[in-house]
């Protein structure tokens, strides 16, 4: 892809990663991802904001062939998949200086071995002049690490904001227009890495939405043409406000934690809850991630595995732990050939989640009318929690 005009003097350029299927070894990519950065020319100077991942260094380099000098160089993010292509950026332009937070120069240094020297450290609201184009600096913490910030161009409205509002979703359109499917991959990003610092996520909009802006410009996705829609959505995400969603959560070897399930998600249905059930062998950990955003309820089911839950079960447990949603009850349920501790130590591995424990349903072997009538139960606690949101 070419570089592509956002306004004059302002352009995106970069690389869509199409063909990109897990980020971290941990997060699925179902829609690759982009690696945006942004080219601003003033009448003196010239900024490059961000880099791209370093296997895509090619695709940069052939995009700044006809740029013989860029003066400044933006690292919003020290994460390599922006930052990764800085040290070759370096020595293609021995001009450039290397602006980020006090807080990213350590980590320049540590991860990409970025000589101290060519980086100058930028102080909040701290203003940079290109001659007419004005990069204007937000120190934005924890979207994604705690060195992340943005840039503000005021002469042509846009917030340039790397990770905060990205999307992982390779396309050919620079714009995010009117398409719902934007949303939804940024909601999934938003619950991939933003959620676990909801709070301060929502002090970053607060600082931001004052600001006037034609476009957000992350470096995931498209750009965001409509940016009060993409602001309204996150400030839904931060809220403390659940819907009337319970999650479903499982693995069952040989049934019998799967006949439990079905009776619940059908009991639950009956009541007026809405049901995602997921079986975590296969599911996709994302779309379960952009359900616990909103979701009130998570029911974890298990079988007993070595006297403990499934090993997958714990794993997601764990990582459910780790993107501290804002449920606000759970229960746990499953089967046992002849004795465990599953409910025990599934409880012990979700201490980030304020959560009530409604309660626990066990069964050895096959559920029976007993094991039916606790989860008819559980489903009316359920039902009562939720119609008292
Ligand atoms: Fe897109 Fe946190 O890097």
């Amino acid at each position: 892809m070419k570089r592509r005009a956002i306004g004059a003097g302002v352009e995106w350029l970069g690389a869509v990663d199409w063909n990109r299927r897990l980020f971290d070894s941990l997060i699925p990519l179902p829609d690759g991802t982009s690696y945006n950065a942004y080219l601003v020319r003033g009448a003196e100077k010239t900024a490059l904001l961000d880099t791209v991942d370093p296997p895509m260094t090619e695709v940069l380099f052939r995009q700044l062939e006809d740029v013989p000098r860029i003066d400044y160089l933006v690292a919003h993010h020290a994460e390599q998949d922006h930052s990764g292509t800085i040290p070759a950026v370096l020595r293609k332009y021995p001009e450039v200086q290397l602006l980020c937070t006090p807080k990213a120069k350590p980590l320049l240094v540590d991860h990409l071995d970025v000589p101290p020297e060519r980086i100058l450290t930028v102080e909040d609201g701290q203003r940079v002049d290109l001659g007419g184009k004005t990069l204007q600096f937000l120190h934005t913490p924890w979207v994604h690490w705690p060195e992340t910030m943005c840039t503000y161009l005021p002469e042509d409205q846009v917030l340039f904001s790397c990770d905060f509002f990205g999307s992982h979703l390779a396309t050919s359109e620079l714009y995010a227009g009117e398409d719902p499917y934007v949303l939804q991959a940024a909601k999934r990003y938003y619950a991939e890495i933003m959620m676990p610092f909801r709070k301060i996520v929502a002090k970053n909009i607060e600082k931001v939405r004052p600001l006037a802006m034609k476009y957000i410009a992350p470096s995931h996705g498209p750009i965001y043409d409509r940016p009060h829609e993409i602001i309204a959505a996150y400030e839904e995400w931060v809220s403390d406000r659940v819907t009337n969603l319970a999650l479903i959560a499982y693995v069952s070897m040989h049934g019998s934690t799967e006949m439990m399930v079905n009776y619940l998600l059908s009991a639950l249905a009956e009541r007026g809850v809405r049901v995602q059930k997921y079986e975590l062998t296969t599911t996709d950990i994302g779309k379960l991630a952009m359900d616990l955003v909103d979701a009130a309820t998570l029911v974890v089911g298990t079988p007993t595995v070595h006297g403990g839950p499934h090993p997958t079960v714990f794993a997601a447990t764990n990582l459910a732990n780790a993107l501290r949603p804002k449920l606000k009850y759970a229960a746990i349920i499953g089967s046992y050939g002849w004795g465990g501790k599953a409910p025990e130590q599934i409880a012990q591995l979700i201490p980030n989640l304020q959560v009530e424990l409604l309660g626990t349903v066990l069964c050895k072997g096959l559920p029976r009318q007993d094991a039916f009538a606790a989860l008819d139960t559980l489903a009316e606690q359920i039902a009562q929690k939720h119609a008292a949101l």
